[in-house]
C-alpha cells in the first residue's frame, strides 16, 4: 500500500515484519518500516494505535514478539535502551519521565554527569544544560529543580536531555503535546538542524498540520495494522485524519445552542493564588462552557487549583450564592465541583493500578456493597466507562500505566463523570488526543452543558475554546485582562489580550 518510493541505499534504519503482543492481545501486526538518513518520518493514528510501542520497540525499551530490525543494512537487536543509545538511536518519551527533585542540569546529565578529576563538574553541567534549553528557545534556569517547572519545561528538558546524546536516528514521541506555538517554532527548527545533518527523525504528534509542515513522509497505523505510508506533500491534514480514523472528520465542533442567560452558579470576587494569581474575579453560570485562556504560565491552572483546595488562596468564592473556602480538594469534590488536572500523571491516575480501582478511586461509596466493594458494580462501571467513552484497551485487566497516553485521558474524563458533578474544570481536555477522539471529546463537553451542568475549560488552543465555549477569559502574569463573547472570540482578539501586544506592535 505504500506510494513512498525510497532508494534502499540510503536507507538508516529498517524493519521488516514487526509484531507485539501484550498477554493475548496483538497490538503491533506485522510492521514494515525504514528511515532514511536526513528525513523527518511522521506515525500518525489514533489513540492506542501502537505508535508508542513501536517506538518503544526501534529504541530497545520492548523487544517485539516477532520481526527484525536492520541498521545500515545489518541486523540488530537490543538488550535494552542503553544498547540502542549505543546504535544512535535515542528516544524522546511521551510521558515526562524526569527526576522531580534533581535540579534541570542534574536531570539532563543524570547517568552521564561530567567530571572534573573526581569530581562532579557542577559548572559545565550548568553551562551545558543553558544552553541546550536555549537551543530550544528557552531560557529555563539549569538550577531549578524540575518538580517546580511546568509540564511544557518538563517536556523541554527531556529533550534537552535526549538530544545530548549522540545520535544517528531521533524519535520523538508527541513532543509538542504541551509546548505552546513558540516553544513548538524552536523545536521543529531544531529538527531541521539535525535532520540537515543527515540524522533520521521518527516524529509522532496529533497535530496534523504540525505533521505536514515537518515530515517528508507520512505513515499511518491503525489498531496496530500499517494502513498507509506517503509522501508528505501528498497529503492534506484532512487526508490524514481520515486515513488515521477511517472516516471523514469534517466537523470538528458540535453545534451549540446559544446558552441562555441563567443562574450563577460559581462567583468568584478578588481571588488570590500567592506566586501565581491576583484578584480575579469572574462568574460562571448554569449550562454555561467558560473558557480560560492565556499563555503557558499565565497563572490559569493554578488559579482553578486554588479555587478547588488544592492550593492556599484567599478571597471569595460563592457557590450557589453561599461563600465557600475550600480547604482541599476533598471539599470542593463534596460541594460537586470536579476538577480534572492538564498532569494526568502526577494528580490525575495511579499508574501502577489497574482500570477499576482507577475508575472508581474517588467514588468508592457508589460501589459499597453489604460489607465489601461490590465488584460487579464496579466491574461494570468499567465496561460502561469503556463503551461510553471508547477507552481502547485491549484487555480489561491492565494497569492505567499501560493505557496508551490518549486512552488514559479518556479514563480520567469516566473516573470524573462517576462523581457526577455539577461543575467541572477541564484542564487541557484534549491533550494527546487524536483527532476522532477530539470530537467526542468537544460532544461531551457540549452534552455536559446540555444537561444543565457548568463547565471551565483551560486550554493552550484558541482554535478549541472558540470551537467549544460560550465565553472566554483571557489571562496574563496572573490577572484576569479581558473577556471576550460573540463575533469577539477569534484569535486575534485573545492573542492581543493574552500577550498585551497589538498585531501592529508585533509585526
Ligand atoms: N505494557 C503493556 N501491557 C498491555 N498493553 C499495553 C502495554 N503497553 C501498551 N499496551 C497497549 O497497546 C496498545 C497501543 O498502545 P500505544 O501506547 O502504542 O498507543 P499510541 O498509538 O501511542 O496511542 P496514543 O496516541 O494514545 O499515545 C494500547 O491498547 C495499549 O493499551
Ligand atoms: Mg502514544
Amino acid at each position: 500500500m505504500s506510494s513512498a518510493e525510497t532508494s534502499p541505499a540510503a536507507l538508516l534504519f529498517e524493519a521488516t515484519g514487526l509484531s507485539k503482543t501484550f498477554g493475548i492481545v496483538e497490538v503491533l501486526k506485522d510492521i514494515n518500516i525504514n528511515l532514511r538518513a536526513g528525513e523527518v518520518h511522521a506515525i500518525i493514528g489514533e489513540n492506542g494505535a501502537g505508535k508508542s510501542t513501536l517506538m518503544k520497540i526501534i529504541a530497545g525499551n520492548q523487544p517485539p514478539t516477532r520481526g527484525e530490525m536492520k541498521i545500515d543494512g545489518e541486523t540488530v537487536t537490543f538488550s535494552g535502551p542503553v544498547d540502542a543509545e549505543h546504535r544512535g538511536i535515542v528516544l524522546v518519551h511521551q510521558e515526562i519521565l524526569l527526576a522531580p527533585d534533581l535540579t534541570v542540569a542534574q536531570n539532563i546529565y543524570l547517568g552521564r554527569e561530567l567530571h572534573k578529576g573526581v569530581f562532579i563538574d557542577d559548572r559545565a553541567m550548568n553551562e551545558g544544560a543553558a544552553k541546550a534549553v536555549r537551543d530550544l528557545g528557552s531560557d529555563i534556569d539549569p538550577n531549578t529543580i524540575v518538580s517546580r517547572l511546568s509540564i511544557a519545561q518538563r517536556q523541554l528538558v527531556q529533550i534537552a536531555r535526549v538530544l545530548l546524546v549522540p545520535h544517528r536516528i531521533v524519535i520523538f514521541d508527541e513532543p509538542t503535546a504541551s509546548l505552546t506555538p513558540h516553544e513548538t517554532d524552536a523545536l521543529l527548527k531544531v529538527i531541521r538542524q539535525i535532520r540537515a545533518k543527515g540524522v533520521g527523525v521518527l516524529y509522532i504528534s496529533h497535530r496534523l498540520p504540525e505533521v505536514k509542515e515537518i515530515a517528508d513522509r507520512v505513515t499511518v497505523l491503525r489498531d496496530g495494522r500499517l494502513v498507509a505510508s506517503h509522501n508528505t506533500s501528498e497529503l492534506q491534514p484532512a487526508d490524514m485524519a481520515r486515513l488515521m480514523v477511517g472516516r471523514d472528520v469534517a466537523k470538528l465542533y458540535p453545534d451549540r445552542h446559544a446558552a441562555q442567560a441563567r443562574e450563577t452558579v460559581l462567583e468568584v470576587e478578588h481571588l488570590n493564588v500567592p506566586g501565581y494569581a491576583q484578584d480575579a474575579s469572574f462568574q460562571l453560570r448554569k449550562g454555561e462552557i467558560l473558557g480560560f485562556a492565556g499563555l503557558v504560565g499565565a497563572g490559569r491552572t493554578e488559579l482553578m487549583e486554588g479555587m478547588v483546595g488544592l492550593r492556599p488562596s484567599r478571597g471569595t468564592v460563592r457557590h450557589l450564592g453561599k461563600p465557600v473556602n475550600f480547604r482541599d480538594v476533598h471539599a470542593s469534590l463534596k460541594a460537586g465541583i470536579v476538577y480534572l488536572s492538564e498532569d494526568r500523571k502526577g494528580k490525575g491516575l495511579l499508574l501502577t493500578k489497574d482500570l477499576i480501582v482507577n475508575l472508581t478511586l474517588a467514588s468508592l461509596g457508589k460501589f459499597a456493597g453489604v460489607l465489601q466493594i461490590d465488584r460487579k458494580r464496579e466491574s461494570a462501571a468499567l465496561d460502561k466507562a469503556i463503551r461510553d467513552f471508547d477507552i481502547r484497551t485491549g484487555a480489561k485487566d491492565i494497569l492505567a500505566g499501560q493505557l496508551s497516553g490518549g486512552n488514559q485521558q479518556k479514563l480520567l474524563l469516566a473516573k470524573m463523570m462517576l462523581l457526577d458533578p455539577s461543575i467541572v474544570i477541564i484542564d487541557e481536555p484534549t491533550r494527546g488526543i487524536d483527532i476522532g477522539n477530539k470530537e467526542q471529546i468537544y460532544k461531551f463537553i457540549a452534552n455536559l452543558a446540555e444537561e444543565g451542568r457548568s463547565i471551565i475549560v483551560v486550554s493552550s488552543e484558541m482554535p478549541e475554546l472558540i470551537g467549544i465555549c460560550d465565553r472566554i477569559l483571557v489571562m496574563r502574569s496572573g490577572r484576569i485582562v479581558g473577556e471576550v463573547t460573540g463575533d469577539h472570540m477569534n484569535e486575534n482578539e485573545i492573542v492581543v489580550l493574552a500577550t498585551g501586544v497589538t498585531k501592529e506592535e508585533a509585526a
